[in-house]
């Protein structure tokens, strides 16, 4: 008996074998996948391969691409991707990543990006929006749904957040970031990087953060998108590099060089920014991508004499990763295989976008469950924090008589009345429109919601608003946002009357005015800020009504609306406010929330005040002087709104600024407090501003500088003392003469308030 098993046995020997070498061997990668190590994967990789993790492939095929480098699915194949972008479709996702992870040489997963800016199926409202909340808790909460969201259809890379400094209100680009200022900037950057990324990179249903657009991207010559910045070096470190700074120490794993040239050097081929800053200044270990088909605009921006140039001008300045140009995939194979890039320098590069694939979990799970999509997309908890995050981020720039709030019983009529009154996809914003969102509820809808049966709600569309221009993103196919339709004189004519008529057979006018999505972001800058399309007159006629008027701001960035200011009792400024818009929006117009966002920017009379910033520095003669003075002859200098404004349903009283020391050494921390109180009639949020000046020293300094701010709740007739730390952080700057940070003792001031004009003042000396 024995024996006979013992010979079948031995008869089975060789396919045993034959199977064990199978499973070792079909297993060798199994293993290499589920705990690769980035240098084992280095070792085996060839040229092409390597060259492969450097590129980022376009999505959808590109013409230019496609005959430059071949089809999308056959250089996955060949080589396989460090990244795809541009694919929001969990299908095409997990299709193209089999294409990587089965078919493959060494089966190493893609990193799929997208621009997922502020959500990806809920969409919160727009990053200038979330800046003017001053509540960097809430901005990582909501971007720690969004990245929830796009992991669950498997993207692991979102290009955000955008950081760049924007003191100009023609550049288009100035909604997708939080606005004029480094220190709140700052702030807003680290709780964004924390929402994508979780406590470090890697945390389960979270992604990749990309720092962007490094840097100085924000201060294009004449706000025109993409157009040369002149940067100081005194203002990058004080300014513009403050915000990815922030971001670098918060950990975000990557990196998007901008497009324009910084002094006379491309950002995508700026050596100085890309690496004497952030590698050797900031000791940064991730991964720097290029923005789309930047490496191959050195060429266009006459600093790449041909493609080969551009390939190593860029990665030798240190952009890891080329977007979408196929650049590299072209040139820099044969570059490294002559040996003008050594394989040392080619793995350096590689080796921290493998190590960001390891921690982030794709090779052991390179798919996404696409069963598991509906549930995360319809959690109700994420439509909730989208609505509570409108009802924190609106700004009431003015509010006559206490128009607002309106009363639920006893209006009986509203009109609403505007080209964005019943707009769905423009209040997601460019991006917020391109990904998945979920439906969104228009401001007309909200208001519907809000009154009930028992009020009768109307709509009057007024004239329909185009860019003069169109924009170019109507082609791309994967954005599904349009302008309004083309109307004759004799139609916007008509639709204006129309409007009047209806505010006169109503009890109050709700005007929902501004900018169409296409009119602000990316590639949509304007050279005045005028309400445009006929808004002006429409606004006007129907205030020519007599009925109380109340204007509902839709736009990303500050416009004119000097007339409003001063005959429309009510505005409220509500950005792209994103999915829950019109419920979040009525939430505050009829007092279910009392608003206490405060402006992220200065908010300009007229375009020709630009570009315009509080913490600008003193002039010889400035505008309160009296003889030459610095002001315009034609208008004030000053804004219409300064930074940090806000105001509320309930009032508040800023007293009592307390310093712990009136002389310190340098080095010193000092304690400041203000006592805050509401001194109205209803329970509100303060938004405590700490500003200071520096009187003198080796620069001029800024008139004012935020250096601390708080978000307080308080019900009427409650008092907080609320404090802030003033030590070497807040007192440094870069300074230009010594070129070095410095904390100098000299004398400063210190105010406390709900702006940057705050009067509470207080004072200390800073001594060796
Ligand atoms: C160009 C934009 O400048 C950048 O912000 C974006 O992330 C990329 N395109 C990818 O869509």
């Amino acid at each position: 008996m024995f024996d006979s098993r013992l010979k079948r046995c031995s008869q089975l020997f060789p396919s045993l074998i034959v199977l064990l070498v199978f499973f070792l061997f079909s297993n060798v990668s199994v293993l290499a996948q589920a705990h690769p190590n980035a240098r084992d994967l280095l070792r085996q990789m060839t040229v092409e391969e390597k060259v492969a993790q450097l590129s980022q492939l376009p999505g959808f095929p590109i013409p230019e691409f496609v005959q430059q480098v071949g089809n999308l699915e056959d250089v996955i194949r060949k080589y396989g991707a460090g990244s795809v972008l541009w694919v929001s479709d969990p299908k095409q996702i997990n299709r193209l990543q089999h294409i990587a992870v089965d078919e493959s040489r060494l089966h190493i997963p893609i990193l799929f990006g997208l621009d997922v800016i502020h959500g990806y199926h809920t969409i919160f409202p727009s990053p200038i929006a979330m800046a003017s909340s001053w509540d960097p808790k809430l901005v990582e909460s909501a971007q720690s749904i969004a990245a929830r969201e796009a992991r669950a259809a498997g993207i692991a890379w979102t290009f955000a957040p955008m950081l760049d400094i924007a003191r100009d209100a023609r550049w288009g680009r100035m909604v997708e970031g939080a606005g004029e200022d480094p220190y709140l900037g700052a702030a807003i950057a680290r709780g964004q990087v924390l929402g994508f990324q979780g406590a470090q990179l890697g945390a389960p249903d979270h992604v990749l953060a990309c720092a962007k657009h490094f840097a100085g991207y924000g201060a294009a010559d004449g706000g025109r998108d993409y157009d040369s910045s002149y940067i100081p070096e005194e203002q990058m470190w004080n300014t513009y590099l403050v915000p990815f700074k922030a971001a670098a120490d918060a950990g975000a794993g990557s990196f998007m060089s901008a497009y324009m040239d910084l002094n006379d050097v491309p950002a995508s081929g700026n050596r100085w920014l890309l690496h004497d800053v952030l590698r050797d200044t900031w000791k940064y270990n991730g991964f720097v991508v290029s923005d789309a088909n930047a490496v191959h605009s050195l060429i266009t921006h006459g600093y790449a004499r041909d493609g080969q140039d551009a390939a190593t001008k860029a990665f030798f300045a240190g952009v890891n990763m080329d977007m979408a140009s196929g650049t590299y995939l072209k040139y820099l194979i044969t570059e490294a295989k002559q040996g003008h890039v050594a394989s040392q320098q080619l793995d350096d590069a590689v080796l921290p976008i493998l190590e960001a694939k390891i921690k982030l979990g794709l090779f052991e799970h390179p798919y996404t469950d696409e069963a598991r999509i509906p549930e995360v997309m319809n959690a109700p908890a994420s439509q909730e924090l989208a609505r509570n995050a409108i009802q924190r981020s609106v700004v009431l720039l003015r509010n006559e008589n206490n128009t607002l709030p309106l009363s639920q019983s006893q209006i009986k009529s509203i009109a609403v009345i505007g080209p964005l009154g019943d707009a769905e996809a423009d209040l997601l914003d460019m991006w917020g429109a391109l990904n998945k969102p979920g439906p969104t509820v228009s401001i007309l809808q909200g208001i519907k919601n809000k009154v009930g049966e028992s009020v009768r709600v109307e709509f009057a569309h007024g004239p329909n608003l185009r860019r003069d221009i169109p924009s170019f993103f109507e082609n791309v196919p994967f954005f599904t946002i349009k302008e309004q339709p083309k109307q004759s004189p004799e139609e916007a004519r008509k639709a204006i009357d129309d409007a009047v008529e209806l505010a006169k057979r109503s009890e109050v006018a709700i005007l929902v005015l501004g900018e169409i999505a296409l009119m602000s972001s990316e590639a949509a800058s304007r050279s005045n800020l005028k309400l445009s399309g006929g808004q002006e007159e429409l606004l006007e006629a129907v205030a020519a009504t007599g009925k109380p008027v109340v204007l509902v701001l839709v736009n990303g960035r500050p416009l004119d609306i000097s007339w409003a200011a001063e005959h429309v009792p009510a505005i409220l400024e509500t950005w792209y406010s994103g999915s829950q818009a019109g419920n979040g929006i009525a939430d505050i117009l009829f007092g279910d929330a009392n608003p206490a966002g405060h402006l992220p920017v200065s908010w300009p009379r007229n375009s020709g005040e630009l570009p315009l910033y509080y913490s600008h520095t003193l002039t010889q003669a400035p505008e309160d002087a009296s003889g030459f003075t610095s002001r315009y002859w034609d208008d004030l200098s000053t804004p219409l709104y300064p930074f940090g404004y806000g105001l509320s349903y309930a009032t508040f009283s800023y007293e009592n600024l307390k310093l712990s020391q009136s002389e310190a050494k340098v080095g010193t921390t000092l304690d400041v407090a203000v006592d805050v109180a509401n001194t109205g009639n209803r329970a509100g949020d303060a938004v405590v501003q700490l500003y200071i000046h520096q009187r003198a020293g080796s620069a001029s300094r800024p008139v004012r500088q935020l250096k601390g701010f708080r978000r307080i709740t308080l019900e009427p007739g409650a008092k907080e003392s609320v404090h802030f730390k003033l030590g070497p952080d807040e007192l440094q700057f870069w300074s230009p003469a010594l070129k070095k940070w410095v904390v100098e003792p000299e004398q400063f001031d210190v105010w406390a308030g709900d702006n940057s004009q705050a009067k509470l003042h207080g004072e200390f000396r800073l001594t060796q």
